[in-house]
């Protein structure tokens, strides 16, 4: 059978950073996001016996022998042992926007290929379980699979049956938040995120005082959600992920995923801020700064944004649904 779903990416406002189990896919902390409308993956699977081995193309190219494959087979062979199907698939994939810049094409693809590979296979699972089988693709996708706001419960249980998301609010309960993407870069990074978060686990000294308050900044972010309070929400999420970078840059080797751009923006926010035009940012694993602000400023930043050098594009996102099953597939 052949199936095909979109998701949509994700921005964590408190990050996920570092695993304690990597088979199962089991994060050290949990974390919250905003699901990301129009930043989307689109995903056709069909199992068939026609096909010999598995066959995975992503925005135009097929993809053999590199780790995206493999994640991909992986995935596949987790969604044939669950459904007990052991025919071969073919997989095919676009993303809306640069893949591996930092803007966690991981969540909205393995998200889309959780939704549609499982439909292929003739398993029916409701977010929960969907958010299950997305997370051991990439621990982000985990959060794509609800709509709104969204906690990845990091769950408590060895074989991580209680490791999923939650839904937080709908996007209609907040539907003036925005995110305010900015490309600097689309160059591939050189240290994965998977990579980055091991590393950092394994060699920063820091490590230990980033899990000590991770519990906090998800009360805070969390209330700020139900209590439609931005700044808090604003002032915790730049703050975590300030302490996330500083884990990242006092590994061994250092991992800096700042460019140049990166801290033009960071400057420019903090003086707009400080002149009364509310706004914060965020930034994942890669060079590109997510600024978070309410939809009465988005034209004003936009403007500001392109003005600043090194800017090459801005992408706007409101607060996005979940996964979907759609009937237009890509082949
Ligand atoms: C910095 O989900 O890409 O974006 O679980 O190894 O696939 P894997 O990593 P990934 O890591 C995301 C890290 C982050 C923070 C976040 O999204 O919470």
């Amino acid at each position: 059978m052949k199936s095909t779903a979109i998701a949509n990416a994700n921005i964590a406002l408190v990050k996920y950073w570092g695993k304690k189990d990597k088979k199962l896919m089991l994060p050290q902390n949990s974390s919250i996001s905003m699901t990301l409308d129009g930043l989307n993956t689109i995903t056709t699977v069909e199992f068939d016996k026609k096909y010999d081995k598995d066959i995975f193309v992503l925005n135009d190219q097929e993809l053999r022998e590199n780790k995206e494959f493999e994640k991909v087979v992986k995935h596949l062979d987790l969604i044939r042992k669950i459904s007990g199907t052991r025919e071969k698939a073919k997989v095919v994939s676009k993303n809306n926007f640069p893949t591996a810049a930092g803007l966690a094409s991981s969540a909205s693809g393995f998200a889309a290929l959780s939704l549609a590979g499982a439909q292929a296979a003739g398993i029916d699972l409701d977010l929960k379980e969907l958010s299950k089988l997305a997370r051991r693709g990439s621990g982000s996708a985990t959060r794509s699979c609800q709509g709104g706001f969204v906690e990845w419960q990091k769950g408590e249980k060895e074989d991580g049956s209680d490791s999923y998301a939650v839904q937080i609010a709908k996007p209609e309960h907040w539907p003036e938040f925005r995110m305010i993407t900015t490309i600097v870069s689309t160059v591939t990074k050189k240290v994965s995120s998977r990579a980055g978060m091991a590393q950092t686990v394994e060699t920063c000294p820091m490590y230990k005082a980033w899990l000590d308050t991770v519990n906090e900044d998800l009360k805070k972010v969390k209330r700020g959600i139900l209590e439609k309070d931005f700044t808090l929400v604003g002032k915790t999420t730049e703050s975590n992920c300030l302490k996330m970078h500083a884990t990242m840059i006092t590994t061994q080797p250092a991992i800096v995923y700042w460019m140049p751009a990166t801290l033009e923006i960071i400057h420019a926010i903090l003086a707009w801020r400080e002149k009364g035009l509310e706004c914060y940012f965020t930034i994942d694993a890669g060079p590109q700064v997510k600024v978070i602000c309410l939809e009465k400023d988005v034209s004003e930043l936009e403007k500001r944004l392109q003005a600043v050098e090194g800017v090459k594009k801005t992408i706007v996102c409101k607060p996005g649904e979940e996964p979907k099953l759609i009937n237009e597939h890509l082949f």
